[in-house]
């Protein structure tokens, strides 16, 4: 059955459709090679106004998620996930995801439960008792994690066998071991000549360990 699934708790679900609805994502589902579960973290409040978030405690601007909530979704995903299964809790504060982690990532759990923060991040508790690892996707602050926990599911489904066909194969890409993890060479297609522009030369010679060695020169 499904080789990986993605349970994603969030206070916008519909931010995923379209991601998740379209191309290889939609592909690789409908061949059970990932699965995704999306949670409203809003349907487990117990409060009666449907509350998720307060001011923080000390001071400071914004409002953060509140403990409640959060436990109870965490708490009830996690009792029907997969045996091996992690937390992961997107926030610029945590370890900045790299094709190396991706790569471990997509070898170590079963699932991964998301969890996506938003105003001005969720209360230390939660992070302190049921997060197992905080990944950011860069030195930039996003309005929320829906878009890193995005990144992360597709970068990481990619690498789960028979999500991508050989013609869209990851040996040799960019920040790959095979490449040294150095960025990829230029590429180019027909025609030879575009407007003056033309192909390098050694690509169109056939010369199989000439190719490798113009395309081994060319990673950056
Ligand atoms: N949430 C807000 N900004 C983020 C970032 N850069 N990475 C992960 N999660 C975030």
């Amino acid at each position: 059955m499904y080789s990986m699934k993605f349970s994603i708790l969030t206070l916008f679900p519909a931010m995923f459709e379209s991601l998740l609805s379209e191309s290889i994502l939609k592909r690789a589902q409908e061949n059970k090679h990932i699965e995704f579960e999306l949670y409203d973290i809003r349907d487990f409040t117990t409060d009666k106004h449907r509350r998720v978030d307060h001011p923080p405690y000390g001071g400071g601007a914004g409002m953060l998620l509140a403990c409640q909530p959060l436990f109870d979704c965490i708490e009830a995903v996690k009792k029907k996930a997969k045996k091996s299964h992690a937390v992961v809790f997107f926030t610029p504060q945590g370890k900045r995801l790299e094709q190396i982690d991706v790569e471990k990532f997509s070898e170590k759990y079963d699932e991964y439960i998301l969890v996506c923060g938003h105003y001005e991040g969720i209360d230390q508790r939660v992070r302190d008792s049921l997060v197992d690892y905080e990944v950011s996707i860069g030195d930039f602050v996003l309005t929320g994690g829906e878009l890193a926990a995005a990144v992360f599911s597709d970068a990481v489904s990619r690498l789960v066998p028979g999500v991508l066909g050989k013609q869209e194969s990851f040996e040799r890409e960019s920040f790959s071991e095979i490449l040294g993890r150095k960025r990829e060479y230029p590429q180019y297609t027909r025609p030879e000549n575009f407007r003056g522009m033309i192909v390098p030369e050694v690509l169109l010679s056939g010369h199989h360990q000439k190719i490798l060695d113009w395309q081994n020169n060319k990673l950056t």
